[in-house]
């Protein structure tokens, strides 16, 4: 008070500089809100966010914006970031991390707060561009869709509840459920806290984006067709390729290095990409304190959805470093669609979360994922273990024996589980397991790995006895080769093309190749055709290829094709797995020469000044500037004939598909990921 009346009864002089001494301040304010914009646009991407729970206040969730320190961000019971780099590098990245002193359903409720609500507009955007878009137009058969995966996710929640105390398999279903459930409450919340997000949220949609492959099978047993692609006749566009080298160290000592690649293939408005890493510190059982042997698993995903779908994951323990990857199989059997049923199986997404978390070697990942199969999401998975080469016996193994396991789910409904050990060399570094409606078929595979240097899954089955079952055989006997486990043209190209396909770069070059001959012939014409399979097969030699893109086709061209490339390496005795990713449909890198050196070249002008001054003598400056521009511009596109461009939106046929939130042009390099935790 005093105060104030001392300014009122103030001088002139004193009066002015308390006014300047504002403006000064005034200066400062502007200045800092300059410096806080700067320092805004340095911010460092990774959005953070932590979920607090006590008994008494249940789950409580901080947003910490970005650029902090992540490191010592609050633990809680689940802390994440998130940073949304899909424009920059094709991939957005998420890492999740509980901590294990609390109780796992608490665990894994908070890990899917935290990434339903850091993640909530993706799942919009990503839900508008897939399951959205499809189902405007079939509403009626969706919702059908929909109430059988709630009823499978009411069945199996209530089943596994009741056995998680005992049972670690059905403790880890229920904390995948649990995590969903979690997803789903952060969703929300995220879409509230948003002010421009109006959309709905749909738990319903959320299980289908954790079923996306369930769903391929489920519609044909159910006589829908909300996705009647002609392409899913062919033989499943994704490839995975298991390659062992020796590699000499510094030191001089060799050891064997070993990749494992995988091409996704979907549609690409599919394309929202974010890799997940999942530290999530479980138990044995909600009884069971032991922890569980799979501390964290990585791998591509999709947004919404806590298995990758792809598949592709790394898994890493306190003795193994596993990773997995699945390729779909085709089944041409309608007699085979009894068998899927996901109420009285369990779906895959549930078995594979199961799996990562309990398996420390990869038979009993391979036993985890054969047990109850729904008959869904039909895949040829390959497990290795990258701690064991070195613990690989040497010489022969004798009992090679096979084992039979059959379940009968119903009546009418078997399950037949056959594995066959591996002879040879030894066993327990790498598995091959195929699994069809009513079928799972293994085998241990590191002794032919070892014998072959290479192993490949390319959407045709290698057991003789499945190729049956699904009718495969049958397809090959019409069709030909294509449908041929030997004899295919992927199954060629990576007989060939192993040897060369020896480091990252290489392995890059093999996965994602394309037939340029068969591209460039634009010259044969396509012969009639009634059968819309055999329209396609009329191009066999691009939908064959590594790296198939449906969008280059001359017939029956779908935006839809390989989307991705992962590799994950590591040696057998170091400790490190190192994930290089890509996030594009194949294309090939332009050629190093410029309009700007052909244009450079005299031999080019001199016969252009040559051809003009003949023809027409009157012909000026410009006119030769511009045939000189023209001409360069052939070249140009004559160099250019052996490329494949990037795959763009806006330059396609196919801008009018819903793509909400994706990049245009997709030319993106390779990315590693730097995770923090
Ligand atoms: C499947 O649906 C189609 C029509 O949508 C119908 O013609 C056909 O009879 C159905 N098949 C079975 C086995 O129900
Ligand atoms: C790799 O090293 C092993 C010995 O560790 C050797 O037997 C094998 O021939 C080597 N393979 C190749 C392709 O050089
Ligand atoms: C060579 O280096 C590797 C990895 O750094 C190490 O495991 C191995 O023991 C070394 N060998 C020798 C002979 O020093
Ligand atoms: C699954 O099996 C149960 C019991 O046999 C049956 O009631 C249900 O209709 C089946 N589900 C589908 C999708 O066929
Ligand atoms: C694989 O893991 C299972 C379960 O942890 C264990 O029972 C089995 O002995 C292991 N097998 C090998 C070959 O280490
Ligand atoms: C493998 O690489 C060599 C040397 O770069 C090359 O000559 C050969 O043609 C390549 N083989 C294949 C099948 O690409
Ligand atoms: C590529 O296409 C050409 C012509 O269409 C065909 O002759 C050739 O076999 C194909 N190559 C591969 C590796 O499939
Ligand atoms: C074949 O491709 C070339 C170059 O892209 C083009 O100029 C030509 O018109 C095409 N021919 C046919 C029959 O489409
Ligand atoms: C094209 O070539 C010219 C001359 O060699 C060079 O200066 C320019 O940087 C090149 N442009 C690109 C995009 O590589």
């Amino acid at each position: 008070m005093s105060k104030m009346l001392k300014v009122v009864g103030a001088s002139w002089l004193q009066t002015k500089i308390s006014s300047y001494v504002l403006g000064f301040l005034g200066v400062l304010a502007i200045i800092a809100l300059f410096a806080g914009q700067i320092e805004r646009s340095q911010e460092d991407g990774n959005y953070a966010a932590t979920v607090f729970y006590s008994e008494k206040t249940g789950y409580r969730i901080e947003f910490w914006g970005q650029s902090n320190k992540l490191a010592d961000l609050p633990r809680g019971v689940a802390r994440a970031y998130f940073r949304l780099d899909m424009k920059t590098t094709g991939w957005s990245l998420l890492e999740v991390e509980t901590d294990g002193t609390y109780r796992d359903d608490i665990q894994a409720y908070a890990a899917g707060i935290v990434e339903g609500a850091l993640t909530s507009h993706l799942i919009h955007s990503h839900l508008d561009n897939t399951v959205r878009a499809v189902c405007s137009q079939h509403d009626r058969q969706c919702d059908r869709v929909k109430d059988e995966l709630d009823k499978s996710v009411n069945i199996w929640k209530s089943y596994a509840a009741e056995r998680e105390a005992t049972d670690p398999f059905w403790h880890h279903v229920s904390l995948y459920y649990t995590q969903i459930s979690g997803m789903y409450t952060g969703w929300k919340h995220g879409t509230e806290r948003s002010t421009n997000t109006k959309s709905d949220t749909d738990i319903s949609e959320l299980f289908w984006l954790n079923s996306m492959a369930d769903v391929v099978e489920l519609q044909r047993k159910m006589n829908i067709t909300i996705d009647n692609n002609p392409v899913n006749k062919l033989p499943g566009l994704s490839s995975a390729f298991l390659r062992v080298v020796n590699e000499t160290l510094e030191n001089g000592t060799t050891t064997k290095r070993i990749y494992l690649a995988h091409n996704a293939a979907g549609s690409y408005s599919s394309m929202t990409r974010i890799l997940k890493k999942y530290k999530l510190s479980y138990h044995k059982t909600s009884t069971d304190e032991a922890a569980v042997p799979g501390l964290s698993v990585e791998f591509s995903g999709y947004p919404g959805s806590v298995t990758s779908q792809d598949e592709f994951y790394i898994i890493r323990g306190d003795n193994h470093r596993m990773a997995v990857s699945g390729t779909t199989l085709r089944n041409y059997n309608k007699k085979l669609w009894k068998s899927v049923n996901i109420t009285e199986q369990l779906p895959v997404g549930p078995r594979v979360t199961a799996a990562n978390k309990l398996s420390a070697n990869v038979s009993s990942w391979g036993r985890t994922l054969a047990a109850h199969n729904s008959g869904t999401a039909a895949k040829q998975w390959l497990v290795v273990d990258f701690a064991h080469f070195h613990r690989v016996q040497q010489g022969k193994v004798k009992d090679k024996k096979e084992i039979v396991t059959e379940i009968t789910v119903n009546k009418d409904v078997k399950h037949t589980i056959i594995h066959r050990w591996g002879g040879g060399r030894g066993r327990g570094a790498a598995w091959l397991l195929e699994q069809v409606p009513g079928r799972t078929q293994s085998a241990d595979l590191t002794a032919a790995l070892l014998d072959n240097h290479y192993w490949a899954t390319y959407g045709l089955p290698f057991f003789k006895d499945v190729a049956e079952l699904t009718h495969v055989t049958k397809m090959e006997a019409i069709y030909g080769k294509m449908f041929s486990e030997s004899e295919s043209p992927r199954s060629v190209t990576f007989k060939q093309g192993h040897k060369n396909a020896t480091s990252i770069d290489s392995i890059i070059q093999l996965m994602r190749m394309n037939n340029i001959t068969a591209l460039n012939d634009n010259q044969t014409k396509l012969p009639e055709c009634s059968d819309e399979l055999n329209c396609i097969l009329e191009e066999a030699d691009l939908w064959s290829a590594l790296g198939a893109r449906g969008d280059i086709v001359r017939r029956h061209q779908e935006a839809y094709g390989v989307i991705d490339t992962k590799i994950v390496s590591g040696t057998t005795d170091g400790d490190s797995l190192d994930l290089v990713a890509i996030s594009s449909p194949p294309f090939t890198e332009p050629p190093k020469l410029n309009l700007t050196e052909i244009k450079m070249n005299k031999g080019n002008v001199a016969s252009i000044y040559t051809d003009a001054f003949d023809d027409e003598p009157t012909i000026d400056g410009l006119q030769i500037r511009d045939l000189v521009k023209q001409k360069a511009e052939e070249e140009l596109e004559m160099l250019n004939k052996d490329t494949l461009q990037p795959f763009q939106w806006s330059e396609s046929s196919f801008n009018d598909i819903t793509h909400e939130g994706l990049p245009d042009k997709w030319a993106f390099g390779t990315f590693k990921p730097q995770w923090s935790w």
